[in-house]
């Protein structure tokens, strides 16, 4: 298969990270005869930086020709520092979210076998857990109006949904829930906000259109214990903006680390794949951020492509080196002499040689030992 990819690595760990989905990518292309073509581009505040700009033109032009794009991460501290800032990096991200209406983002939840002891919550509690987020992207209180008074001393943000936004979105957690174990959940707030009312109205309609699959509801303060109580108990996840960005960092924690978590952000026209961890800038050029969450974010646009085959190696690369331990420090606290790129290349030697035990062998001991 021919593809075009856009790679926008962004700030602070996303370069380093994206970096390593690529050399994935790379490994797939040639084990599997495609051809994947890479072109990069700035955004967030590398690109406000050098053209004033969280989202150039150009940026916009390339992704709107590629076939997908790879996404790294955004933000930098020196505009969180600054309330006033007139452009901010995460501009870039929304802007391009909506811009190419990528209106639902999906992002994977699951208790890798080899990390029950590594996550902060119960083995028992985690253990089995696979929860699939469908959170509506391009609406809500990220898009809403925004206002601050001309004395500073107020501010609003206003929240809105149509009925469209959320049929549409619906729609494809459900399929989902189709393909899983048959549950949807939608998590909102519907005792006290109208938008929730809405949704709980429309996800009701809709689901009478998939009568195998379950709806039950949750507010999302609720949703919120639920998800380290017992998260077996959710199946797909449903909602909005917001509490869809709260709620998969939360769920995160199961996993074991934020540095595991891939998302896919699709619409109608376009797919863009990204981990949902931040830029993490302190870490930046330390080779200790995971790059696990873009290398499965490479997996789910594989995926995407129907590339089930190649998707599952990348996936079985990533269980190999969890279980290797060849893993960053987010995850391996003990030996942390595995850098970013040291994970990344594990991973593409595997790619090109799944049943080599002898590299595998190899591997170990890179990771366990000071050779490095
Ligand atoms: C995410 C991030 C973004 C969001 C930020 C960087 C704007 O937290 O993708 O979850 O809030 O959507
Ligand atoms: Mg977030």
């Amino acid at each position: 298969m021919k593809l075009n990819i856009a790679i926008l690595p962004g700030d602070g760990i996303g370069p380093e990270v994206t970096n390593q989905a690529i050399k994935a990518l790379k490994a797939i292309a040639s084990e599997f005869n495609h051809n994947f073509k890479f072109t990069t581009a700035d955004v967030g505040a590398v690109a406000i930086d050098k053209h004033n700009d969280a989202l150039p033109e150009k940026t916009l032009e390339l992704c709107k020709k590629s076939d997908a794009i790879l996404f790294g991460a955004i933000g930098d501290p020196k505009y969180d520092n600054d309330p006033s800032a007139k452009v901010r990096p995460e501009q870039g991200l929304l802007k391009l979210r909506k811009e190419l209406g990528l209106y639902a983002n999906i992002r994977p939840v699951k208790a890798y076998k080899t990390l029950l002891d590594k996550s902060p919550l119960k083995k028992h509690i985690i253990q089995g857990t696979d929860i699939s987020i469908y959170r509506e992207l391009t609406g809500g209180i990220y898009f809403g109006e925004k206002h601050t008074s001309e004395d500073g001393d107020y501010a609003s943000d206003l929240c809105g949904y149509s009925r469209e936004e959320i049929e549409r979105i619906a729609h494809l957690a459900f399929v989902a829930a189709e393909n899983r174990s048959h549950k949807v959940t939608l998590v909102d707030k519907a005792n006290v906000l109208e938008t929730s009312r809405l949704w709980r109205r429309v996800v009701k309609e809709v689901a009478q259109q998939y009568p195998d699959v379950t709806l039950d509801f949750l507010f999302v303060d609720n949703a919120a214990m639920q998800m380290i109580l017992n998260p077996k108990q959710f199946d797909v996840i449903l909602t909005e903006n917001m509490f869809g960005d709260i709620i998969s960092d939360e769920a995160s924690v199961i996993g074991g680390s934020i540095g595991l978590l891939a998302s896919a952000s699709v619409g109608d026209k376009y797919a863009m794949f990204e981990p949902i961890h931040g830029s993490y800038p302190q870490a930046a050029n330390k080779g200790i951020a995971n790059p696990i969450a873009s290398i499965l974010s490479a997996a789910m646009l594989l995926s995407h492509f129907e590339l089930h085959n190649e998707a599952e190696l990348i996936r079985l690369a990533v269980e190999k080196s969890l279980k290797l331990n060849i893993t960053t420090p987010d995850i391996n606290s003990v030996v942390n002499t595995v850098t970013t790129s040291n994970v990344g290349d594990f991973i593409e030697d595997f790619i090109y040689n799944p049943k080599d035990t002898n590299l595998n062998f190899k591997n170990i001991h890179l990771g366990q030992s000071t050779i490095i």
